[in-house]
């Protein structure tokens, strides 16, 4: 085994896991997981950024929500629940800051949510 150091320099994972939790609800998958993977893909293409950020589909990552998906924006970007289609923006320029080697200062420490209307702050 070797490290390695991976084509895209941001990747945003998004949970697309179609079982039932073990507290018997649905899973991202079931929810908002495919539609947010979807307006991902659809935001990084019209940005032209296939090359340097990846949108990548996951199983479970631990932070189940009642609504939207849960996001891994990395390396470093932070890991988000309650994620909308309307958030692409956002997830996809926080990988941009990641891309340019900026600081990537946390969104909410407080919840993990991206925000409602695409807020960041
Ligand atoms: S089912 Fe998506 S984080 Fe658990």
């Amino acid at each position: 085994m070797e490290p390695a150091t991976p084509t895209p320099r941001a990747r945003i994972s998004v949970c697309v896991n179609p079982a039932s939790r073990p507290d018997a609800r649905d899973g991202c998958g079931a929810l908002e997981g495919p539609d947010v993977y979807e307006a991902l893909r659809r935001e990084v293409a019209k940005r032209g950024l296939g090359r340097e950020v990846w949108i990548t589909r996951t199983w479970c990552l631990g932070i189940c929500p009642d609504r939207g998906c849960t996001v891994e924006v990395a390396p470093g970007g932070g890991l988000y629940r309650e994620v909308e289609p309307s958030d692409a923006g956002v997830l996809v320029e926080r990988a941009v800051e990641i891309v340019r080697g900026a600081a990537v200062p946390a969104l909410d420490g407080s919840s993990g949510h991206v925000g409602d209307g695409g807020t960041t702050e």
